[in-house]
């Protein structure tokens, strides 16, 4: 039976919330005895920095990994800047263990209003591909002058060819594993002529090896316009780190609640472990209330199972989530209800279970 060490760090807010259901539902999807799961909590975050200076011990990235996978809550809180607590502990692990992909499954779920008037479940069934290591983020550039009017600022978006490349393979061999065999690729190369030419550039090589993908590339703006006035026309989406940054909180948004979204920072080649966190952050506004939507956390928990080969106990989980809403019952606050974390994680977890008494 294969065993899975899992290194968690519920962080901040609402993660604190949303992570012990998650655990909750991904022991229920192995309770069956397919495989056993191992977790080791690590109390990293803003309060690990107001005590200790650092968002994370100086042998964060060594300690993680021993482990097979990171289930990450939220990172954030009011008392730390975002600069801070983003940039020493999200930023820094997606590229030191090389999670260059960052995939994030944008549906609608059944039982869940969309706030695009008349959309179902058919009309929203998107996967994000996310470059998430390098472009605007790469961390390069700086200011001088400081504090004068001579002030001056440069944020360096860094694009390789190796790293379009090996984003724009692993997009293409997703749109080709999915029904539909559709890709989109976010660009503006009309206007960032160096990157986003070399985007283009490298992209469309990549599509030349996958002939039975329909590739078709969109100007960011009009495929941020896309996902709300035709998201139907979507599938398999590729973009750039900043583009998917913002693409995808339209995506968890027309799906009806940011709560819900789930995202996994993949490492494909497995040279280091992968890391799964709900899309949303850290909320200080409604954190310690117990009311906060656990399921981006719980799908994201699922997308975990996948990436450790448990495909059938990922299927179980998603199959519960939409069991549970299926029945307009239990909503949290976000989606209109007053269903708290508890209740909602708890219901998933007995849906899990359920789903498990059916033959494999
Ligand atoms: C996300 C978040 C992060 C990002 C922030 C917290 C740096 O918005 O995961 O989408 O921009 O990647
Ligand atoms: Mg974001």
């Amino acid at each position: 039976m294969n065993r899975h060490r899992i290194a968690v760090l519920a962080g901040d807010g609402i993660g604190k919330e949303v992570i012990p259901a998650g655990i909750d539902v991904l022991k229920a999807a192995a309770s069956r005895g397919d495989f056993a799961l191992e977790f080791t909590s690590f109390p990293w975050g803003c309060d690990f920095y107001l005590k200790n200076g650092r968002m994370m011990d100086a042998d964060a990235v060594e300690q993680l990994t021993k482990f097979d996978a990171i289930y990450l809550g939220a990172i954030g809180d009011p008392k730390v800047p975002d600069h801070i607590s983003a940039g020493e502990l999200l930023l820094p692990l997606r590229r030191r263990l090389v999670q260059y992909v960052n995939l994030r499954p944008v549906r609608l779920l059944p039982g869940i209003a969309s706030p695009l008037a008349g959309r179902t479940t058919a009309d929203i069934d998107i996967v994000c591909v996310r470059e998430n290591s390098e472009g605007e983020y790469c961390g390069v550039g700086g200011r001088v002058h400081v504090g004068t009017p001579d002030e001056l600022a440069e944020q360096t978006g860094i694009f390789t060819r190796r790293g379009i490349e090996r984003i724009a393979r692993y997009a293409f061999t997703l749109a080709a594993s999915r029904p539909r065999k559709l890709l989109a690729s976010a660009t503006k190369s009309n206007a960032l002529v160096h990157s986003m030419m070399l985007w283009d550039e490298v992209v469309g090589g990549v599509a030349r090896e996958f002939p039975q993908v329909d590739y078709k590339k969109y100007y960011v703006d009009a495929i941020a316009a896309r996902l709300v006035t035709h998201p139907q026309t979507l599938d398999t989406i590729l973009c750039s780190n900043l583009f998917g940054d913002i693409l995808t909180d339209i995506g968890s948004a027309i799906s009806g609640s940011l709560g819900i979204a789930p995202s996994g920072n993949i490492n494909p080649e497995r040279t280091a472990p992968s890391m799964f966190e709900p899309i949303h952050g850290s909320a200080p506004d409604i954190a310690g209330k117990g009311i906060a939507n656990p399921v981006g956390a719980i799908w994201a928990g699922a997308l975990m199972l996948d990436h450790l080969g448990e495909r059938a106990a990922h299927d179980r989980i998603v199959a519960a989530i939409g069991r549970v809403f299926a029945d307009g019952k239990m909503k949290t606050p976000d989606l209109g209800g007053s269903s708290t974390t508890r209740d909602v994680g708890a219901a998933i977890a007995q849906a899990v279970m359920e789903e498990s008494r059916q033959p494999a």
